[in-house]
């Protein structure tokens, strides 16, 4: 990505705002200008690929039908290892209701935090050198199913690592192929056309960002929050969208 971040910033007072939209936008260095238009590559990166999607195919599929819990803002944290609201809560639903919309019935995507039972996702999510102890550290499956939307915001992970945010990452990789009708919007690139096994990272302090699936089948994720090892970083620097990863089909 190509923007450096100012990690030395002070973060505000979150009840001074109404709005988690403005606290956000207060602490980001994105340009909120619509009239310049956003590549890839700008606030967010595709790392590359693992090129194998039959090993782990029977695994998406058994995934998807046990990713049961549909979560809303105010849910999003109860499936996790720390079982509370967001502390922004009133203000994270303050800017759906703004939009009209009812942030209690606001369905944002289909959870499971477990991957235990699932050796080649596990495999897969180890590859990128995450690390990071239980508050840093967090694997999260969104299967998103059609007609499930994430409104647009800007991810608030500074609590992570308080000392060292820019050690902080969140990187995502797709299980499926992409299918017509589902989106990730990053700034004001629209992100599509993924392959299966495809991973990618955004600019989490700074990038507005909103998925959504329209199209008539789930939508399989894994989302990894932690901290950057010498690997993430090294992924990071020499990732692209010609880089193929294959798994060791004989260590799973
Ligand atoms: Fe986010």
């Amino acid at each position: 990505m190509r923007h450096k971040t100012d990690w030395n910033k002070t973060l505000q007072p979150a009840d001074t705002y109404t709005s988690n939209w403005e606290w956000t936008k207060a602490h980001s260095e994105y340009h909120f200008d619509d009239n310049i238009v956003d590549q890839e590559g700008d606030w967010f990166k595709v790392l590359g690929r693992f090129n194998n999607p039959s090993l782990w195919k029977a695994e998406t599929e058994r995934l998807v039908k046990e990713s049961t819990k549909a979560i809303n803002w105010q849910t999003r944290k109860f499936f996790g290892d720390s079982p509370k609201e967001s502390p922004m809560l009133k203000q994270e639903e303050y800017d759906i209701a703004q939009g009209g919309g009812d942030p209690k019935k606001l369905m944002l995507t289909n959870m499971l935090d477990d991957l235990e039972d699932y050796p080649v996702l596990c495999k897969m999510k180890d590859h990128f050198g995450v690390i990071g102890d239980s508050n840093e550290f967090k694997v999260r499956c969104h299967t998103q199913l059609t007609g499930q939307m994430f409104n647009l915001h800007i991810d608030k992970l500074w609590d992570r690592c308080i000392e060292d945010p820019e050690s902080i990452c969140r990187i995502t990789f797709f299980l499926e192929d992409w299918k017509p009708g589902q989106f990730y919007m990053y700034g004001n690139f629209v992100y599509e056309r993924w392959k299966a096994g495809e991973a990618h990272i955004f600019d989490w302090p700074n990038v507005p960002h909103a998925t959504c699936n329209a199209s008539n089948f789930p939508r399989p994720s894994i989302q990894i929050t932690g901290l950057k090892s010498e690997k993430t970083r090294e992924l990071i620097a020499n990732g692209s969208r010609d880089t193929v990863w294959t798994l060791d089909s004989e260590a799973l």
